[in-house]
Order: structure tokens, then C-alpha cells, then sequence
């Protein structure tokens, strides 16, 4: 082991400042900011930032860790970063961490190597624990809703899980409120409550508005963890005057450039003038935004540097809205073809 990777000491004032929510009916709480591994957590990626950006969020009270099977490049390559990061770091204080992953996504060869089977959930879920190195998942997620297998063998699936020791809580992702409601009521009855929901959800992206998820999640006492709060980095100031180098949008990866066009950015812009006259950064309010209310348990950030992490962690000290803020921020947040998670919760 590195002499640099033993000497990291979590900061002692890490709960001081960071809001704690509790997600849905559940005991659990969630810190207001959480941080997904999903980009910068690969093989593209050097392995320092990932320490730096993980040891960051730690220190300022983010205790949520956000990955799924196939996050990479290549797919699994950022649970087995996370898993090395928890035996230097994080070592000693896995009781402080809610540590989620995912299955539904392509990542192995064949027929069962993706969807909602019962066969693909189970063997995923073992091979991140073997690569993360260790017993259990705080959160197991079906990553996206299967129409080929029938909810109730997908639902089942996360029940046995749990039953197995493999994972506290389980959660579905990018399912639409119709869908939602009857994985809810199987999940109960099965006696594994659904913990928690993870749409996408942005100023830029409403769709669980207009569908009716954001309420029935609301009714139904289930939490939810927003992905994209920033719109993959648009809701940040980064593009408002052309397209930096190293930013998300070069890649060529998830962030298209053609989701950049002159209406958006002018919206941007204009978003950008509010968080200004709120003493706050876009990223900031973007963050603020979807918290509001109390709607949303937790905003699920991605970063690619520790100082991004610091940026929006600032989020919390201004989470409120007027009532005029929020009807000149509507002016500006239409949703826009943007949303890539759209099949699935249409489906
Ligand atoms: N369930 C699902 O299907 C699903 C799908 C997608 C994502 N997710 C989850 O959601 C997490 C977050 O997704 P995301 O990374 O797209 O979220 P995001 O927070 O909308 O975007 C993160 C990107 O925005 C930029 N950024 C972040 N903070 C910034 C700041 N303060 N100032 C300027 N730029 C900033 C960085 O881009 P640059 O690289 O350009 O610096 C960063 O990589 C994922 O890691 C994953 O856990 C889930």
C-alpha cells in the first residue's frame, strides 16, 4: 500500500454541514448530496482523481455512493476502483457509507447478461460484491424496467437478494409511475419495501413531473435520488461561452454536442443571472432546484474533479426559493430532448 493512500484521515467535522433526509417512509436518511461513479470512475480516468474526488466527498459528509455493474469504461472496472478505494480509504468506516449498485444493462455476453431476470439480477448482484470487495449492497437497484419479464420475477428477484444477506434495501430505476406503482405493490407485498426511485431530473429534463411520478413516489412514501441534477454538466457554467476542453461534452461519450444548441445555452445563460442574484453557483441552484420542497430525498451528482464535488456541496447553503425565483427559473427550464433514459421509463 501507497504511504499517501494510508494517510488519509476523514475530515472530523464531516456531519457539521451536510443535510440528512430521510428517503421515503424508511428509517434510512440520505445525504441532501449524493455521488455517482458512473463517469470518471474508468480505466480512462487516473486512479489519484478517483481517490481525491471519493476522499472529498467523504470529508464534506457524503456518505452515498452511487455505482451499477456496467459503469466504467470498461464495465465494472468503477466498482472494482470503488472496491480498492474502500480497502485504502475508506477502511473502518464502511458503517458510515450506503453503498449502491445496479443491474439491467448489457454486461455479459448472452441471454443472461442483461434485463430483469431473476438469473441476471442474482449473478450481477454477486460479481459487485466480489468486485467491490464486500458482503452486501446498502441499495440494490433494477437499473431499468424489463417488458419481456414479468415484474413480479424482477421484484422477486430483489426480495431474494435481500433474504440472501446480499443487500439492505432495494430500489428501481428510470420505471414510470404506472410501472412504479405496481412494483411498489408487489415489493410490499412481498415484504421488501421499495426504498427508493432513481430518475432522471433536471431543469432541463421534467419528464417525472409530466408523467406523474414525482407525486406518486410522494404518495406511495417512496424516496428518490434525482440523477443528472446538473443535466450531465449543462446546468453548470462550463458551456455558456463555447465547449472547454476535457469537458464531458468533448468525449463523445453520454453528453452530446448536439444537446448544446443556442436556444439552450440562451436558457442557460439566463439561469446562470438567476444563481447569481441567489449568491449561488448554476450548479448550486440546478442542485437547489431539485431539492426543493422537500420533493426529492437526495441530488445524485457525478464529478471529475474534487473541487466540482466542493462546488455543489455548497448547494445546501441556500436551498430556498421565493415563489418569484421559481416562476422566472420556469421561464428558462423546459425540458429538452435530452432525456437518454427516456425508453425506459416510456416502456
Ligand atoms: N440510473 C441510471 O440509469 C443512471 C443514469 C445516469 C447516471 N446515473 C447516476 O447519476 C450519477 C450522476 O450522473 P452525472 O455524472 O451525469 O451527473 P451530473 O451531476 O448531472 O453531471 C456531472 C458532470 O457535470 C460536471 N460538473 C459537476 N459539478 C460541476 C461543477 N460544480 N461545476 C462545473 N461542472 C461540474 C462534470 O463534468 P465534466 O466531466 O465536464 O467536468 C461532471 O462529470 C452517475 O454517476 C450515476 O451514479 C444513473
Amino acid at each position: 500500500m501507497k504511504e499517501r493512500d494510508m494517510a488519509y484521515v476523514p475530515a472530523s467535522n464531516r456531519y457539521e454541514t451536510m443535510i440528512y433526509n430521510k428517503c421515503g417512509n424508511s428509517g434510512l436518511k440520505l445525504p441532501a448530496i449524493s455521488l455517482g461513479l458512473w463517469h470518471n470512475f474508468g480505466h480512462d480516468t487516473p486512479h489519484k482523481t478517483k481517490q481525491d474526488i471519493c476522499r472529498k466527498a467523504f470529508d464534506l459528509g457524503i456518505t452515498h455512493f452511487d455505482l451499477a455493474n456496467n459503469y466504467g469504461p470498461p464495465a465494472g472496472s468503477a466498482e472494482e476502483a470503488f472496491g480498492e478505494i474502500l480497502r485504502t480509504d475508506f477502511a473502518g468506516y464502511r458503517d458510515e457509507l450506503i453503498i449502491s449498485s445496479k443491474a439491467g444493462y448489457p454486461m455479459w455476453p448472452g441471454p443472461y447478461g442483461e434485463w430483469g431476470s431473476k438469473k441476471y439480477l442474482t449473478a450481477s448482484c454477486d460479481q459487485s460484491l466480489k468486485r467491490m470487495g464486500i458482503d452486501y449492497v446498502d441499495i440494490f437497484y433494477s437499473h431499468r424496467y424489463d417488458p419481456d419479464t414479468p415484474l413480479e420475477e424482477t421484484m422477486g428477484a430483489l426480495d431474494s437478494i435481500v433474504r440472501a444477506g446480499k443487500a439492505l434495501y432495494v430500489g428501481i430505476s428510470s420505471y414510470n409511475s404506472e410501472r412504479t406503482k405496481q412494483a411498489v405493490a408487489i415489493l410490499k407485498d412481498l415484504g421488501t419495501p421499495c426504498l427508493i426511485h432513481q430518475p432522471s431530473y433536471n431543469m432541463l429534463n421534467r419528464w417525472i413531473e409530466t408523467d406523474g411520478l414525482k407525486e406518486t413516489l410522494k404518495e406511495e412514501g417512496v424516496g428518490s435520488i434525482a440523477f443528472t441534477p446538473l443535466a450531465q454538466g449543462m446546468l453548470t457554467s462550463k458551456y455558456l461561452n463555447g465547449i472547454p476542453e476535457n469537458s464531458r461534452a468533448t468525449q463523445g461519450k453520454t453528453l452530446k454536442e448536439s444537446f448544446l444548441t443556442q436556444e439552450v445555452i440562451s436558457n442557460v445563460k439566463s439561469l446562470n443571472e438567476i444563481a447569481k442574484g441567489r449568491d449561488q453557483t448554476l450548479a448550486q441552484m440546478a442542485i437547489a432546484w431539485v431539492l426543493r420542497d422537500g420533493g426529492i430525498t437526495t441530488a445524485l451528482i457525478g464529478a471529475s474533479k474534487p473541487s466540482q464535488v466542493e462546488d455543489c456541496a455548497g448547494a445546501i447553503n441556500n436551498l430556498d426559493f421565493t415563489s418569484e425565483e421559481l416562476k422566472e427559473i420556469d421561464k428558462y427550464a423546459k425540458s429538452e430532448a435530452i432525456n437518454l433514459w427516456a425508453r425506459s421509463s416510456d416502456a
